[in-house]
């Protein structure tokens, strides 16, 4: 099938590989010329396990390309939108103005017949309005959410544990639909759930699954908060809690809390959205949500502080992680960059090391200290500080071994990722999030 993917950023890029993988010809469009050059280059514009490989074999297959130019779109019958939808500058509504101009710039070249599938998180009732946009054109709305996680990104796009298609109501929905399934042909060949809907049960399926994963994010840290002043440790309460299959241990590790381009904003953006439209109390709860997870971050540079003997002025703090997460080299909204940040205000000498991130926050916090090598950073510091779980600081760093490196021996576990009794063992001042 002849598809167009117009945005290429995470989410468009991915798509736009994995479907050229799948059998597909695909186009990518975006206004970053920049990012186009790359991609037709077959590099990566961005760190995502597996994209690589996929990106290559696309190119050379000749199945895949890239262009700035949204006339290349024509001829497609699919035409997947995966334009961002950042946090307004001001307020916490989604910024729609990349939807809007893709659509709008794809308007001409759509056909009698095409199907235009809405991918990137809108607030609901967005593809209502969009559809009487393209109704015109004769070509077909679906809104077909994407799940995809950084770091599986390739593998969530093309094996996604469930597809969602928000439809109109009619004969040409039905065949948009069909359509949608004949794009997928390997996920549905293996009976992945295909769940089709109207458009605002699929635009609401996407910030409710967010929602429901923030949500479970920090009510364990809100557990850690109460482990805090009680002597609990939150580990062990979520595995005890976990243990029950309708709970489940999945999204209850307490720790500095989310961040990244999806959790924070969709949060807030399904909020605003509610309040729009009358029920801002049904989600109320969501500015909690928001609220305690913010904190986590500041429990863990209060917790550096006290260790340090009540300042940590002038003293050398080796930060473990930049990313959002392991496996990426996203610093939106990151937690591990915004704790690194605040000790750097408070005065401490603070050495960042991360092994995919560092030129991203580089670009965004110049003035601060980065080094690549992992033991290098940890020379000579004062306290050490694991803020994002990549292997390498978790599995693959024993106490032992960063006790050779450092002067200090205050160990701050942000991801409560160390064995606590381990580090202890080891002449460390061990100082987990909600555990004792
Ligand atoms: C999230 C969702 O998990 C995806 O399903 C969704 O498609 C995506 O947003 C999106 O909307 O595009 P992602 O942002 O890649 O995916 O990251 P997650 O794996 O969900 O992690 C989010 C944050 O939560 C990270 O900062 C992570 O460190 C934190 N986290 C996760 C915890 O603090 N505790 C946990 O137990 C799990």
């Amino acid at each position: 099938m002849r598809i167009s993917v117009i945005g290429c950023g995470y989410l468009g890029a991915v798509h736009a590989a994995a479907m050229a993988s799948i059998g597909h010809e695909v186009v990518g469009v975006d206004v970053d010329v920049k990012k186009i050059d790359m991609l037709s280059r077959g590099e990566a514009p961005f760190f995502e396990p597996g994209l690589q490989e996929i990106l290559t074999e696309g190119i050379a297959s000749g199945r895949l390309s890239f262009t700035s130019d949204l006339a290349a779109a024509s001829g497609a019958q699919v035409h997947f939108i995966g334009v961002g939808t950042p946090q307004q500058k001001e307020g916490s509504a989604a910024d729609l103005t990349y939807v809007d101009a893709a659509i709008d710039g794809l308007r001409p070249f759509l056909r009698a017949g095409d199907v235009v599938a809405g991918k990137s998180t809108v607030p609901v009732g967005t593809a209502a309005r969009l559809a009487e946009r393209i109704a015109p054109t004769g070509a077909t709305l679906v809104w077909n959410p994407e799940f995809l996680r950084e770091g599986w990104a390739v593998q969530d796009t093309v094996d996604p544990d469930r597809l969602v298609a928000g439809i109109p109501a009619g004969a040409a929905g039905e065949r948009a639909a069909s359509i949608l399934r004949a794009v997928y042909h390997p996920a549905v060949a293996k009976d992945t759930p295909f769940i089709v809907t109207d458009y605002a049960t699929a635009e609401l399926v996407k910030v409710a699954a967010n929602a429901f994963l923030a949500t479970k994010i920090s009510f364990i840290n809100a557990m850690a908060e109460i482990a805090e002043v009680t002597g609990a440790d939150v580990t062990q309460l979520a595995d005890a809690i976990g243990h029950d299959v309708r709970i489940g241990r999945r999204f209850l590790g307490a720790g500095i809390g989310f961040g990244g381009g999806c959790l924070p904003k969709d949060i807030r953006a399904f909020a605003a959205r509610a309040e729009e439209l009358g029920r801002g109390e049904s989600v109320s709860f969501l500015r909690e949500v928001d609220a305690i997870n913010l904190r986590r971050r500041e429990r863990a540079v209060q917790l550096t502080v006290d260790a340090l003997g009540g300042s940590v002025f002038t003293k050398r703090i080796t930060v473990l992680g930049a990313a959002f997460k392991p496996h990426s080299d996203d610093v939106r909204d990151s937690p591990a960059l915004d704790v690194a940040v605040r000790l750097h205000g408070l005065g401490a000498s603070v050495t960042i090391t991360d092994p995919a991130a560092i030129p991203n926050a580089r670009r965004l916090h110049p003035h601060l200290n980065y080094v690549t090598d992992r033991d290098d950073a940890l020379r000579d510091a004062d306290a050490v500080l694991l803020v994002t779980e990549w292997d390498e600081y978790r599995r693959e760093l024993s106490p032992e071994h960063a006790a050779t490196l450092t002067t200090g021996r205050v160990a701050i576990d942000g991801r409560n990722g160390w064995d606590a009794a381990a580090w202890r063992a080891a002449g460390w001042a061990y100082y987990g999030m909600g555990r004792p």
